[in-house]
């Protein structure tokens, strides 16, 4: 039996926002003061250079702040002007967000299956699902890797279809196409949306969101969408909503997006410590990173052989204060909100299997350490 939790050891969290914060507090805690100095909660200036640095670090034109991820899918969806029931092709393996927000607005979520060993679309799949209704293609860059853009982007091309990046999880990643040409995903589609929840790899301290396009006509239909629907003050042009991003939050990830390529780092030498100490265990499976993206690791999740040892490894770690997570354990199509009578065989064993471990910034190798050798024990290993 693996000594109980050494008293020494910094306790073992998904993620350690504290210590990330308290690395940069004298940073941060300048930035909130100076907001409150200036008292533009609304709108202030920490606002408008935020978007301009987003934009600018995405290689994008614009970047439009909202008040978190889910709105800024709304918002997208809405200043795309799809007929009421159009189709929107999105994974069933994902977060809820896509699937909510398109029903929300009258649109059709479609769900694809996804790749077993990546969790990212199944491209294979995409072209048998078009009807003459799909108006979009919703890939998700799901825990920090960028979907398979090359082939969306040539199927969207074929169908004249709009491309919308959920790229909640993999802010920072980039993607080489096969030309040899690079880009940060979210820059990639027409248009594409991240949160700033703050667990999220750029997160905040409390709730926030931005679409980000380089398309001069969607970019500011979202921007007045998320205005009320507005332009000029009191002037409705069209149906919107109030989804802003407050001063002081923009104030924070002033101080962090600089440092986000550094945050990544940090995930990604976790991940590599993880794969070398995990690899060859009998019934655990590694992630698999694609050839064409860089993993920002926003989670770092194995698949176990079957539930039952999925169940047996989470206690294990449990009892030695190991905290661990399923992401996800129902497919959206069999959720009672968004159900479908569909069948995605990659979705529904994914979600029995699949299990996120600790990740993110701040964690030491005695940490790790403990992590791998309570797995390794659970395993006999
Ligand atoms: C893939 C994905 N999309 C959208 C969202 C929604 O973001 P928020 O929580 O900021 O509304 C999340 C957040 O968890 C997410 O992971």
């Amino acid at each position: 039996m693996q000594k109980p939790l050494n008293k020494s050891m910094r306790p073992v969290k998904m993620l350690d926002l504290h210590a990330q914060y308290l690395r940069f507090k004298d940073e941060i805690d300048a930035a909130i003061a100076g907001v409150l100095a200036r008292t533009d909660f609304i709108g202030g200036q920490d606002v408008r250079t935020f978007e301009q640095e987003l934009a600018a670090y995405h290689g994008a034109s614009f970047a439009i702040s909202c008040a978190n991820g889910t709105d800024a899918l709304q918002i997208a969806l809405m200043a795309m002007e799809l007929p009421p029931g159009s189709e929107v092709i999105t994974p069933g393996f994902s977060y809820a967000a896509i699937a909510e927000m398109c029903l929300l607005i009258g649109l059709k979520p479609v769900y694809c299956d996804v790749d077993p060993e990546t969790y990212l679309m199944n491209t294979s799949e995409v072209e048998a699902l078009i009807t003459p209704n799909t108006r979009v293609i919703a890939p998700v860059h799901l825990f920090g890797q960028t979907a398979p853009m090359e082939a969306i982007m040539e199927i969207a091309r074929k169908h004249n279809l709009l491309v919308l990046e959920d790229n909640a999880q993999a802010i920072g990643s980039e993607y080489t196409f096969s030309s040899g040409k690079t880009l940060k995903a979210g820059n990639i589609g027409h248009i594409s949306t991240t949160s700033f929840f703050p667990s999220k790899n750029l997160g905040c301290y409390g709730d926030g969101g931005a679409i980000i396009t380089s398309d001069e006509t969607l970019a500011r239909r979202c921007k007045m969408i998320a205005n009320h629907g507005q332009s000029v003050k009191y002037i409705h042009e069209i149906i919107g909503m109030n989804s802003r991003l407050d001063t002081l939050q923009a104030a924070v990830l002033r101080v962090k997006l600089p440092k986000l390529n550094g945050f990544i780092q940090e995930r990604q030498t976790a991940a590599a410590f993880y794969d070398k100490a995990l690899s060859g265990i009998a019934g655990l499976h590694l992630p698999k990173r694609t050839q064409n993206s860089t993993h920002v690791f926003h989670q770092y999740c194995i698949t176990l052989e079957s539930a039952a040892m999925r169940e047996g490894l989470q206690e294990a770690l449990k009892q030695h204060e190991i905290p661990s997570m399923i992401y996800y354990p129902v497919p959206l199509y069999k959720q009672k909100a968004y159900h479908q009578d569909i069948h995605l065989p990659v979705s529904e064993d994914l979600s029995q299997r699949i299990m996120a471990l600790p990740m993110g910034t701040d964690m030491d190798e005695e940490q790790l350490n403990f992590i791998v050798t309570t797995i390794k024990q659970y395993f006999n290993n």
